[in-house]
């Protein structure tokens, strides 16, 4: 196909966004292709039919016996709330996930107040406002949670929230805004709240005033580059996608990196001293054995490099100055296909899992999560925006924040604990 490939045109997600059909004859990077796959506005993922699951009244804990009970209920609820979605619209392809916000609200909601709370005071408080931006805010239950529980323990502090969501889907955003009318107590907090239905990447308004900026299960999905690297040289080759008058897709590697990928490996190699891992052996003789095997490739295994990642930080260096993060994602992903820092791609059918081996799939039907290198994650964001930070494991965040025992079950397992032990928290000092 290296005909086509000089022939078709490059294209970028934001060129594919007012599309309505999936392109043809075109090239871009893979970047492009896996934002293009997941939130183009028409046939993405993200607008397609994702739900994210709701356990209905939150589990009472005390009245479980251990994690057994626990995963038994919500196996339950997760069949009835599926049940009550196809009794309305039935659909052999609806994605539905959960997140640690929803199977345990309120108590994580609650967690994440009071670290809100503690540090507010231990740093602005009383001179500015407490002002919380969530990117990425689901069904919009932390907000909720957070607010409920500011307004009940310090009214004080709650008379002077402002909580401002920044939320890509439409569909999300419009349930956000019903959650808050939903209930007389939500109302409540209506003035309190504002939703901006847009990107992160598409904000330009500068935010000068100190705020935390949340981000729950945010990263996971923000696009990546592919790269391989010439095993005779090292030397980084970036991955582009063809698809051609078919629909079909091709690979191809260029060693001209693109901008956003060449800075990406500039700031990485700056910030972490040059230590980080490769997909290849690292030692000489390493390499040289691997190039002796028979049919060996001349490049490497693929590495997945969270160049989005890096253009979040950007945003929030530069248009939050103040603001200090607190994130939450995974660190690793089971089941991910080949390749360093790679992801799972899969979908679901009559609901069970369907993984798959490649990002080149029919954009929109699958969900493509990775995971978060923390200790890369940490350096890029320390050297983009100047700010220190800490990465604890979930568990350890928890112990801090959480009242543990609103979670504990009767013969003392806690799955607030013990769940998403692949998840870890990172926060500005
Ligand atoms: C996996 S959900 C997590 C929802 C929620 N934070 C939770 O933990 O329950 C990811 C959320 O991020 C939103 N999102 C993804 N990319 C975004 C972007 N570039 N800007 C703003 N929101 C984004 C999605 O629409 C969705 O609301």
């Amino acid at each position: 196909m290296s005909e086509e490939f000089q022939r078709f045109p490059m294209v970028t997600a934001m060129d594919l966004r007012g599309r309505k059909e999936r392109p043809r004859r075109v090239k871009m990077l893979m970047r492009d292709f896996i934002e293009d796959s997941l939130y183009n506005p028409n046939y993405g993922y993200f607008s397609k039919q994702v739900v994210i699951f709701t356990p209905g009244e939150p589990f009472d804990f005390s009245s479980l016996y251990d994690e057994l009970d626990f995963h038994a209920l919500l196996s339950k609820r997760y069949v009835e709330f599926e049940n009550s979605l196809d009794a309305v619209s039935p659909s052999d392809t609806r994605q539905l996930w959960y997140t640690p916000t929803e199977l345990f609200r309120p108590y994580y909601g609650d967690s994440i107040a009071r670290y809100l709370i503690a540090n507010y005071k231990l740093t602005t408080y009383p001179y500015h406002d407490l002002i919380i931006y969530e990117m990425g805010a689901g069904r919009g239950t932390l907000m909720l949670n957070i607010l409920d529980y500011i307004r009940e323990v310090d009214p004080a502090v709650y008379s002077r929230t402002k909580y401002k969501i920044i939320e890509i889907s439409t569909q999300l955003a419009t349930l956000q805004t019903s959650q808050l009318m939903q209930s007389t107590a939500a109302r409540g907090h209506a003035d309190k709240v504002e939703i901006i239905n847009q990107s992160i990447f598409d904000w330009t308004n500068p935010v000068p005033s100190p705020c935390f900026f949340l981000a729950f299960e945010v990263f996971d999905n923000f696009a990546h580059d592919i790269i391989r690297y010439d095993m005779a040289t090292e030397k980084p080759l970036q991955g582009h996608v063809l698809i051609d008058d078919l629909g079909d897709f091709y690979e191809f590697y260029s060693p001209q990196l693109d901008p956003v990928a060449a800075r990406y490996m500039r700031v990485r190699d700056a910030a972490t001293g040059g230590r980080y891992q490769l997909p290849y052996p690292s030692t000489r003789l390493g390499r040289w054995l691997q190039t002796q095997k028979p049919m060996a490739p001349n490049l490497s295994a693929p590495e997945y490099i969270p160049t989005r990642l890096m253009q979040f930080f950007d945003v929030l260096g530069r248009h939050f100055p103040a603001h200090r993060l607190l994130t939450s994602d995974f660190h690793s992903l089971p089941d991910s296909i080949k390749g360093l820092n790679s992801p799972i791609v899969q979908t679901r059918f009559q609901r069970r899992p369907v993984p798959v081996s490649t990002p080149l799939v029919h954009q929109g039907y699958f969900d493509i999560m990775f995971p978060t290198n923390f200790q890369t994650a940490e350096a890029t964001y320390q050297a983009i925006t100047g700010k220190l930070t800490r990465v604890l494991k979930h568990e350890d965040f928890m112990r801090r924040w959480a009242y543990v025992e609103d979670t504990e079950t009767q013969s003392g397992e806690n799955p607030l604990l013990t769940w998403y032990k692949n998840a870890s928290v990172m926060y500005t000092v």
